[in-house]
């Protein structure tokens, strides 16, 4: 680890606060929060880099730093020191270019969580180890039609998914449409959560909070605990909101405001959807339309039930419950004040959403996702398996053939959720628990619930090759309930 020059360090803060205390050993970076109370600070964006003539090349340095959480200085990790790391705006057609650099004292590597990219060679490919003190560059080329939406960056080496992510390590990709809606803001949410001990360091999570699947108790928009966003009447903002807790669920509400989803994950429904709240699993997304009333809102992330540990009978999953908890968690606060906004034109339809359920099908699978106990992980150890084996980066779990439509029916035998989460290749929801679904609904990540099961159609077009599936409870993905599919 390096330490950096001033001009580096003021770089890299983005946002003209930045702290430019550098010197000490390994500490080169200091975040752009502020200083002092961080509640109801200005929420702050990441900074952008946005693509030009069909390119955006970008350089990504992941490293540990010193950084102002909850009002506190933490240890963390951060993109070009930043929590999040910076936003890749990107449109259909484009050549991504990204040169990871790991200045980390663990291996790590990058994977863009959602793209409809080749996962062969240096495209979204798992496999790639990016050892400390080195480097490696990506390039991943979006096909022209490729769906728009809020996606996603962060490392993806098996066995520190999780620990990589809650120290700090992510950042948002977004793809416009052609055609952008008229708004008046947009803005980019990324929730995570983390945990800091006395000393403001990140404590290693215990073997029964990994089982489980952690939850920190610091959730944050940004990098910063309830920041304050205005407004001002009859406007309207598009959200771009990023699940990005390892294991947490985010129960969503904007009491007071109008809501208006535009899509989940991969792609925009072909009309806006008015909602009151919003279920967000672990590495799902919303494009969410925000139009301001009047008067004060707290985006609030409501107790969730995922189910409780096999085999146990007390607690339910997660630190709270709703007795606990009765409004949940204050994640941010939009306050709405001035004259009131001219009124912007109605959200026109969105053509190109396409729907499998009239579609020959090549092949059925079922895939069971199971956590119990059993031999392999010593005493006390549950195993987490998709088919009953744990992942082998050696063995490939799934063949599919190039260019066909299959059907998989994912079961749920545990009595805990586990959202499945398929690379490269988005999935349309066909069926949840025997219920049809009667709209179009494509994801990357789908929530089977605790016994439950999801019937999803996949068309593996465009691209062959090797890549992954798992649960996006990534400590649940690092204990193995991940495998391999080969597209060919
Ligand atoms: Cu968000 Cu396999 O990852
Ligand atoms: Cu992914
Ligand atoms: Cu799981």
């Amino acid at each position: 680890m390096k330490a950096m020059s001033r001009r580096q360090a003021l770089l890299l803060g983005g946002v003209g606060v930045a702290g430019t205390a550098v010197g000490a050993a390994g500490l080169f970076w200091t975040l752009a929060s502020p200083p002092g109370p961080v509640t109801a600070s200005e929420l702050i964006q990441p900074q952008e880099e946005r693509s030009g003539d069909g390119q955006l090349q970008v350089r990504l340095e992941a490293g540990p730093g010193r950084i102002q959480i909850a009002g506190r200085a933490a240890s963390a990790l951060g993109y070009n020191g930043g929590i999040p790391g910076p936003t890749l705006r990107v449109r259909g057609g484009d050549v991504l270019r990204i040169k990871l650099v790991n200045n980390l004292v663990q291996t790590t590597n990058l994977h863009v969580h959602g793209l409809h990219v080749s996962p062969e060679g240096n495209g979204d490919n798992v496999f790639v180890s990016v050892e400390p003190g080195g480097s490696f560059d990506y390039e991943y080329r979006l096909p022209k039609d490729h769906p728009p939406g809020v996606y996603w960056y962060h490392p993806h080496h098996h066995g520190t998914v999780a620990d990589q992510i809650f120290a700090g390590l992510f950042g948002a990709i977004v793809i416009d449409e052609p055609e952008p809606i008229k708004t008046s803001a947009e803005r980019v949410l990324v929730i995570s959560d983390t945990r800091l001990d006395a000393l403001g360091n990140i404590p290693a999570v215990p073997a029964m909070e990994r089982m489980i699947g952690r939850e920190g108790e610091l959730v944050l928009v940004n990098g910063q605990t309830n920041p304050q966003l205005r407004g001002r009447p009859g406007e309207r903002e598009r959200w771009r909101i990023i699940n990005a807790c390892v294991s947490r669920h985010l129960r969503l509400r904007l009491d007071g405001q109008q809501l208006q989803l535009l899509g989940i994950d991969s792609g925009r429904f072909s009309e806006p959807e008015e909602v009151e709240e919003l279920l967000l699993a672990p590495g799902n997304r919303a494009d969410l339309l925000v139009t301001a009333s009047t008067g004060d809102s707290v985006l609030r992330a409501l107790y969730q039930n995922r189910g409780s540990m096999p085999g146990m009978m007390g607690p339910r999953l997660g630190p709270r419950s709703p007795a606990d908890q009765p409004d949940g968690i204050a994640l941010a606060t939009f306050r709405i004040s001035g004259e009131p906004a001219v009124p912007l034109t109605a959200v026109p339809s969105y053509q190109g959403q396409p729907d499998l359920r009239s579609s020959a099908v090549a092949a059925r699978r079922q895939l069971v996702l199971t956590a119990g106990m059993g031999m392999g992980r010593g005493p006390g150890m549950m195993r987490f398996t998709i088919n009953g084996r744990e992942f082998n980066e050696a063995r490939t779990d799934t063949t599919v053939a190039a260019g066909t439509v299959e059907e998989w029916t994912l079961t749920n035998a545990s009595p805990m959720d586990h959202p499945f989460h398929l690379h490269i290749w988005p999935m349309q929801i066909i069926e949840e628990n025997g219920q049809p679904v009667a709209t179009v609904r494509w994801q990357d990540v789908v929530n089977v619930p605790a016994n439950g099961r999801v019937k999803v159609r996949v068309a593996f077009k465009d691209f062959r090759g090797r890549s992954v599936y798992h649960c996006h409870i990534l400590d649940h993905e690092d204990l193995g309930m991940m495998g391999i599919i080969e597209v060919r």
